[in-house]
């Protein structure tokens, strides 16, 4: 079997393995540093803090998982990174996101203004919005809306070269009849077609880094089996990196190199995957692989994590699970440690 078709198998079993590509979080070339970003919203008066000392390094050629249940930040995140957070209310307090061109050469993006962003979008780093009917503008073809993406950074191509190069990225995600489509509109698609045309005008510009929002969350099971199959072949034949944003933990087992559980704006926990779905350490990340159908094979009903995540205005001292965790206790009271289970595993917590 080759390389190709294991992949394809692991992820169309669609089972809890472990993916066995081993990575280690931060191995690698670097791309991409986020240190100690504190963003906070703020609303009627309150101030909310939605990531909270947030520190990840994204390698390059990897991708990487971003788990947490809804509420935890991980929109937030994807926007700070690609600077599209609301520009009313929100506030960066503390932190930089160095981007590295290369080895030796880093640009702080929270530095930069508009002009020096626009450079960034979708050359370097592009995102896949959760809803892919909200990334697309219904009165225009799918071609032409590739074709501005394109023509935005390749002002010296013809219309023509623009249309083949539009056409060559809706077949590279695997488009049926991609002449065909580039001159649709997006409501005559399927949900997994449109899908592939986000991701397309996503790759476009070749960028260095993808963040893709929940990209499986509106399709069905065979759809979204294919598009993260997509994302392991954007990977190895583009040599991005992709932060996929999720809050299935069974995807992330299935795709990811890396993995950070984030739980109401922190990283509770983080590891190559293998080491954190064969050793998870922190109780949320454990309450959430015990919520899977796949892990709870054994007949017995699934866990649930009881409650909700605490909005971002409501004041909470000391660990910010302690509330929902089982195994709370007094000491709880106090902001838990972070500790190593290995060089490259890490969680947050007091026990
Ligand atoms: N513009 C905003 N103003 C105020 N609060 C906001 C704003 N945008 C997001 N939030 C709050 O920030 C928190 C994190 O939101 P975010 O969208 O990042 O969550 P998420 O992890 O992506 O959730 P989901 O899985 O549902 O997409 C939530 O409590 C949300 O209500
Ligand atoms: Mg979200």
């Amino acid at each position: 079997m080759n390389k190709t078709s294991e992949k394809t198998d692991t992820v169309m079993a669609r089972t809890p393995e472990i993916n066995s590509a081993g990575a280690r979080p931060g191995c690698g070339e670097k791309l991409l540093e986020i240190n100690n970003l504190t963003v906070a919203f703020n609303k009627n008066g309150r101030r909310g803090v939605v990531l909270d000392d947030i520190s990840i390094k994204i390698p390059r050629g990897k991708i990487i998982g971003l788990v947490g249940e809804s509420g935890c930040g991980k929109t937030v995140l994807g926007s700070s990174i690609i600077g599209l957070l609301p520009e009313r209310g929100s506030e960066i307090s503390s932190g930089e996101i160095n981007f590295y061109k290369s080895a030796g050469e880093r640009e702080n993006l929270l530095n930069l203004n508009y002009h020096g962003m626009k450079k960034y979008r979708g050359s370097k780093i592009s995102m896949i919005f959760q809803e892919p009917m909200s990334s697309l503008n219904p009165v225009y073809t799918i071609g032409s809306q590739i074709d501005e993406t394109i023509k935005n950074k390749n002002r010296d191509l013809s219309g023509a070269e623009i249309a083949g190069r539009s056409i060559e990225m809706l077949s590279k995600v695997g488009m049926p009849d991609p002449a065909r489509v580039y001159s649709m509109y997006p409501h005559q698609l399927s949900g997994g077609m449109r899908q592939r045309v986000v991701i397309a005008i996503a790759l476009a510009n070749n960028p260095d880094l993808i963040i893709a929002d929940e990209p499986t969350t509106a399709l069905d099971i065979t759809v979204s089996e294919q598009i993260l199959f997509l994302l392991y072949t954007i990977r190895d034949n583009f040599n991005s990196s992709i932060i996929l944003i999720t809050h299935d933990l069974s995807v992330v087992a299935n795709v990811c190199d890396e993995i950070y559980v984030m739980y109401r704006g922190s990283i509770v926990e983080c590891g190559g995957s293998r080491e954190v779905f064969s050793s998870p350490k922190n109780p949320y990340t454990i309450g959430l692989m015990e919520a899977l159908p796949e892990f709870g094979a054994h007949k017995r009903p699934l866990h649930v994590i009881k409650g909700n995540v605490p909005s971002i205005f409501t004041k909470i001292e000391g660990c910010k699970f302690k509330d929902r965790c089982a195994r709370a206790s007094q000491i709880c009271e106090c902001a838990p440690p972070v500790k190593f289970s290995s060089d490259t595993h890490y969680y947050r917590c007091h026990f």
